[in-house]
This record gives C-alpha cells, sequence and structure tokens, in this order.
C-alpha cells in the first residue's frame, strides 16, 4: 500500500497568479515521480462546476451571503467526498487552485459571514480533510485588479468593489498569520519565475519527505 498523498492549495485574490503558478508547480510535482491530480474550487465536480456557473453568474446579483456560503460548502463537500479524499487515500498528491481557506477570506472577509459558522460548516464539510501546505499568493488589490482586467467580463464575484477584496486580503493574511506552519505566504508581486521558485521552495520537506 503507498503511503497518503499531500494536499497542497494555492490561494489569493483575482490576478494573484495562482493558475499559472499551478502550471509550473504542477510540472515540477509530477518531475519528482508523483501522481498528482489538479483540481480548481468552486468546481473539480461536476456538482462543482454547476454550482461555480451559479455562484458566478452575474445575473445572480441578489444572492444572499448565507446562500453564497452554503453553495461554496456543497461543492467543497462534494469535491472532498469525490476527488481529494480518494486520491490522498490511494496515495497521489492533491494540487487545488482555493479550498476552505477561500470560504474564510471570500464569504467571512468579503462578506462578513461569522468565522465560527464557516468553523462550522467545514467541519462537517471537510470532513477533516486540511492542506498540508497552503500557498498564499499576496498582493495589493489594485495590482490584482489590473492583472484580471484582462480576461474579458467579470463575473459576479470579480464585479465587487476594492473594499471588498481589502477585505479578503486581509483575512488571507490573518489565516496565514494563524497558522504559520500550514501557510506559506509569497509575494506574488515578483515575476512568476520567482513565485514559483518560492513555492517551490515551500514544497521541498514534503517532497524529499516522498522520495524513495
Ligand atoms: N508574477 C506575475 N507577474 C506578472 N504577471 C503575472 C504574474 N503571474 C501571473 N501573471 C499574469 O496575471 C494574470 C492573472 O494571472 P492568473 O494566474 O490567471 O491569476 P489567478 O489565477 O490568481 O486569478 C495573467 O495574465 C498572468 O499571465
Ligand atoms: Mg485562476
Amino acid at each position: 500500500m503507498s503511503a497518503r498523498g499531500r494536499f497542497i492549495t494555492l490561494e489569493g485574490g483575482e490576478g494573484a497568479g495562482k493558475s499559472t503558478l499551478l502550471a509550473g508547480l504542477r510540472g515540477h510535482i509530477v518531475r519528482h515521480g508523483i501522481d498528482l491530480v489538479q483540481a480548481r474550487e468552486p468546481g473539480g465536480t461536476v456538482l462543482g462546476e454547476a454550482v461555480r456557473a451559479i455562484v458566478l453568474d452575474p445575473a445572480q446579483r441578489g444572492m444572499a451571503a448565507e446562500a453564497e456560503l452554503l453553495l461554496m460548502f456543497a461543492a467543497r463537500a462534494q469535491l472532498v467526498r469525490e476527488l481529494v479524499e480518494p486520491a490522498l487515500a490511494r496515495g497521489q498528491w492533491v494540487l487545488c487552485d482555493r479550498y476552505a481557506d477561500a470560504s474564510y477570506a471570500y464569504q467571512g472577509g468579503g462578506r462578513g459571514q461569522p468565522a465560527e459558522r464557516i468553523a462550522e460548516l467545514e467541519r462537517w464539510a471537510c470532513d477533516g480533510v486540511k492542506p498540508d501546505l497552503t500557498l498564499l499568493l499576496d498582493l495589493p488589490v489594485a495590482t490584482g485588479r489590473a492583472r484580471a482586467a484582462g480576461r474579458g467580463e467579470a463575473d459576479r464575484i470579480e464585479a465587487e468593489a476594492d473594499a471588498f477584496f481589502e477585505r479578503v486580503r486581509a483575512a488571507y493574511r490573518a489565516r496565514a498569520a494563524a497558522e504559520p506552519a500550514r501557510f506559506r505566504v509569497i509575494d506574488a508581486g515578483q515575476p512568476a519565475e520567482r513565485v514559483l521558485a518560492a513555492a517551490v521552495a515551500a514544497l521541498a520537506p514534503l517532497l524529499q519527505e516522498a522520495a524513495p
């Protein structure tokens, strides 16, 4: 039986460079002979992608914060059971673009949902599946927005005001400060190669443990 896999999550605001880093990091991990599964949140399953379409749809502008929070955790509950936990149990590694920390940042910091409520949902929905390592790509809001602007029409969440994203950023940083053993905060304003190098360095201990 193979050893349990590792669960690595990428977090950060819009345009921080998560998708860019994910591509580079995937190559790095696979070159170590590790069987890697990749996912994104919300999404990663048929149910999750359907939820994603609803929560990001600009036509859903009247969505209550409570409804948004529950939808995010519904997608996450499915992702954990269908993809993350089975992969980790098989010995595969999982690299996920956002996870539960994003709810503390967006639905908590951004929308003002109480952290205790989110923690309760996390206990219930995530079934004890916690990342081994979380890379937080930290970037000033204006820089992230300028980078993301080239992507076309803003989705429902991207359409929020700067103050919303300042609260998201502050909540992410507070999470990282509260759990320094799990988080690595990376300055996402650096060139992409430097961001990748910082992520590779953060991953080195996990890869070393996994070496045959
Ligand atoms: N370190 C970086 N420096 C400058 N531009 C970057 C960097 N990382 C990503 N970008 C660019 O910024 C935009 C948003 O990056 P992306 O990886 O899609 O961010 P996210 O997935 O976090 O929203 C893309 O056009 C990407 O090429
Ligand atoms: Mg992305």
